[in-house]
């Protein structure tokens, strides 16, 4: 009885502050968890993290390519990040001859390392909370347009005062849903340089099938260079550039971790939903997830079959297959933990205690209520949607049909001719091996519309079985003009009248046309926008609501792809019943898992070879041992990709990387059983780049200890 009734207080006051090791918190505000984190084992201090009048550790983490993190680890600008951050600059470099993906690629001089038109590294200078000014002038009584307006004016004030002399770019992103604002002034760099990749079968070793999974082997780094003007500003490309001095790099330590110790996650994670309520982790869960899931299992097995097929093929789809077989096998991680935890009665009983504090707090009576009416309209659009995103555009027939549609509604003659030859032009990669593409193109095409018609979401093909659904298609995907490159490139260097005459009747686009219109309709489009811009209103009562609930607990923003502190300690944990996971990986788990008969699983002989004489130098640990990754409680999420891991005195043990498949729930709902991080062990890193890749130069420039 009485054990029942302390789990159940432990259950109240657990369900709304962070949980142990959960958060991502803000480096500005990080004082407050300053005591905790010593308190965890960490011997530095939260100034030392983030300080606006000195260079910190701060300073050496970046933003990388908009949705990665980096970090300098020399004062010439050295940068590193995941393997999958460079994907696609490593791919965009190589060809069938000069093969850096499945090669690797190191640069042995400044002079060979390759610049990433495109790739841009961006630091934050400062950050502040400027909640005040962007609300001055607003008030309870006003409507949400008004709000927005006024919000949107001072928004602009507060922005460009702060870039006012500098050449430094600011923004503000709302935390808490408006609740709070902050402003972000950044630096952004353009001349990065690719200086160093392993092969693929290290940095991309168990490839998907290993992906979101512990234990993990994959050597997941790459190098690059970021280059400034001889002011040490950022500048475009040019070859008279200097490699940029970071105001601060990060030591690397040769100590390692140990199950139990403190570590920290410096970066950039994406979103998180942390708040919401059970009707947005049912809608996400329980139906996007699995639809998404059912439409990505038939894209991935046509596109997996043609990689098997040639060494082209492979590089051609590699990129997109990443990129697809990520969401996918996350989300049935994301929903399983959720089932498992389950977290929607987990929400909706914190919703029933937020109901009865209501009772006496009037202002948050019925936000609840109005959320869930909220919901039920989101549903109805939203599956729609995603049907949309899932299957419609999964070909790229469907998208370069979608262009054709577009081409079609420009009224000016001119502008027509001029995107008509822009995507001819385009559509020159479509074409180039044109007969092997159409092969799986025009199976992912059919398949994933069927299927949208089997559940019910394609009422516009009016055939009454699969089989007619299937000509029909096929019929569709034959007598478009996407489907000869000769008439095609006829068709969009003739006249504009001729181009609209010929695309209002092809089938393709009027297939196009008939499911736009029917999902994008005004009234939805209406519906759908209100309906979130109302949720958007009502989570900023709520949350607000639930902090006056707690006050003591302290509260985090969900992620929004700004810097953020994750912390917590390296530990194994129980995937299963009988099944426990120890917290690091060794080279042995990579010879293990060998098989020259499975693309993910072959091993560079090199490698093989310096594990058989053990030529391990300075990295291997003190058993002799060659860590390879290991995993700890840290709460991160998409976007943490390369970020650095920190041991308790601020140096560099680690690179992030992923999460454990288990606990990938922790976007919405965090456990510390399963939620786990994963990082490559900077050892293994260092051993590649010295031992494998023999690039000692790079060794060289960076600042390693032995603490
Ligand atoms: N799961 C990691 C992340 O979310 C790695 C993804 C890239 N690797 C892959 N095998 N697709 O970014
Ligand atoms: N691989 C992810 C990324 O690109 C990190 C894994 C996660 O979602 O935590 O950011």
């Amino acid at each position: 009885m009485k054990k029942t009734f302390l789990l159940a207080i432990a259950a109240v006051v657990m369900s709304m502050s962070a949980r142990a090791d959960e958060g991502m918190w803000i480096p500005t505000l990080l004082g407050r968890n300053q005591a905790a984190m010593q308190a965890a084992g960490m011997r530095i201090t939260a100034q030392d993290i983030y300080d606006v009048n000195h260079a910190s550790l701060k300073d050496a983490v970046v933003l990388f390519a908009g949705g990665c993190t980096g970090e300098y680890v020399s004062d010439e600008g050295l940068l590193l990040t995941n393997h999958h951050c460079g994907y696609s600059y490593i791919v965009r470099n190589s060809t069938v001859a000069h093969d850096y993906l499945t090669k690797g690629f190191w640069a042995m001089t400044r002079d060979e390392e390759i610049p990433c038109p495109g790739l841009k590294v961006v630091r934050l200078v400062r950050m502040d909370d400027v909640t005040a000014q962007v609300l001055e002038g607003v008030n309870d009584n006003m409507s949400e347009a008004e709000r927005d307006r006024i919000i949107a004016t001072n928004h602009e004030k507060v922005c460009r005062k702060a870039e006012q002399g500098t050449h430094y770019k600011a923004m503000i992103k709302p935390l808490f849903y408006g609740n709070q604002y902050f402003l972000y002034v950044n630096e952004e760099f353009t001349d990065v340089r690719m200086v160093g990749a392993p092969p693929s079968n290290i940095g991309k070793f168990g490839g998907d099938t290993d992906n979101w999974m512990w234990p993990r082997h994959t050597g997941d780094f790459s190098m690059f260079r970021v280059y400034a003007d001889a002011d040490n500003r950022p500048a475009p490309y040019s070859k008279d550039n200097k490699p940029y001095r970071p105001l601060k790099y990060l030591e690397i330590s040769l100590a390692g971790v140990e199950e139990g110790d403190f570590t920290f996650v410096f970066g950039y994670p994406g979103t998180t939903r942390r708040y919401v309520t059970h009707d947005a982790v049912d809608l996400a869960a329980n139906v996007e997830n699995p639809i998404r899931i059912a439409l990505r299992d038939i894209r991935l097995g046509h596109y997996n079959a043609a990689m098997r097929q040639s060494a082209a093929q492979r590089l051609k789809y590699a990129s997109r297959v990443a990129g697809i077989a990520n969401g996918w096998k996350k989300w049935q991680g994301e929903s399983l933990g959720i089932e498992r935890l389950r977290g929607v009665q987990q929400k909706m009983e914190q919703e029933e205690r937020f109901e009865k504090w209501a009772q006496t707090h009037h202002e948050y009576k019925g936000v609840l209520a109005e959320l869930g009416k909220q919901y039920d309209v989101l549903r109805r659009t939203e599956v729609e949607r995603v049907y949309f995103t899932e299957a419609m555009m999964a070909s790229d027939f469907m998208n370069r049909t979608f262009a054709l549609w577009r081409l079609d509604t420009i009224t000016d003659d001119e502008r027509l001719l001029q995107e008509a030859g822009r995507l001819r032009t385009a559509a020159e990669t479509y074409f180039a091996d044109f007969e092997q593409h159409s092969e799986v193109d025009s199976r992912i095409f059919v398949e994933t519309f069927l299927y949208m018609w089997e559940h019910g979401y394609a009422p516009f093909m009016t055939q009454s079985d699969a089989s007619d659904v299937t000509s029909a298609l096929v019929g569709i995907y034959d007598k478009s003009v996407l489907n000869n490159e000769k008439k095609f490139n006829k068709l969009m260097s003739s006249n504009a009248k001729k181009i609209r005459a010929a695309l209002k009747k092809d089938p393709a686009v009027q297939l196009f046309d008939n499911a736009y219109r029917r999902v994008y309709t005004r009234e939805k489009n209406d519906m759908y926008r209100q309906a979130n811009a109302e949720i958007q209103r009502l989570m900023r009562k709520y949350v607000k609501g639930m902090m006056e609930q707690y006050p003591d607990s302290n509260f985090f923003p969900d992620a929004n792809l700004t810097l953020r502190v994750a912390y917590g300690h390296v530990k194994g944990f129980r995937p299963k019943d009988a099944i426990y996971y120890t917290p690091y990986s060794t080279i042995e788990g990579i010879m293990e898992k060998e098989n020259p008969y499975v693309y993910d699983y072959r091993v560079e002989p090199h490698l093989k070879h310096l594990y058989e004489v053990k030529n391990y130098g300075q990295y291997a640990n003190a058993k002799g041992e060659m860590p390879v990754a290991f995993i700890a409680t840290n709460h991160t999420t998409g976007g943490n990709s390369g970020s650095p891991v920190l041991n308790a005195d601020g140096r560099l043990v680690g690179i992030n990387f992923d999460r454990c498949w288990e606990g990938t729930m922790s976007d919405l709902l965090f456990d510390p059983n399963y939620c786990r991080n994963i990082s490559l062990d900077i050892r293994y890193c260092l051993f590649i780049i010295d031992k494998f890749a023999e690039a000692r130069h790079l060794i060289d420039e960076m600042t390693i200890v032995e603490k």
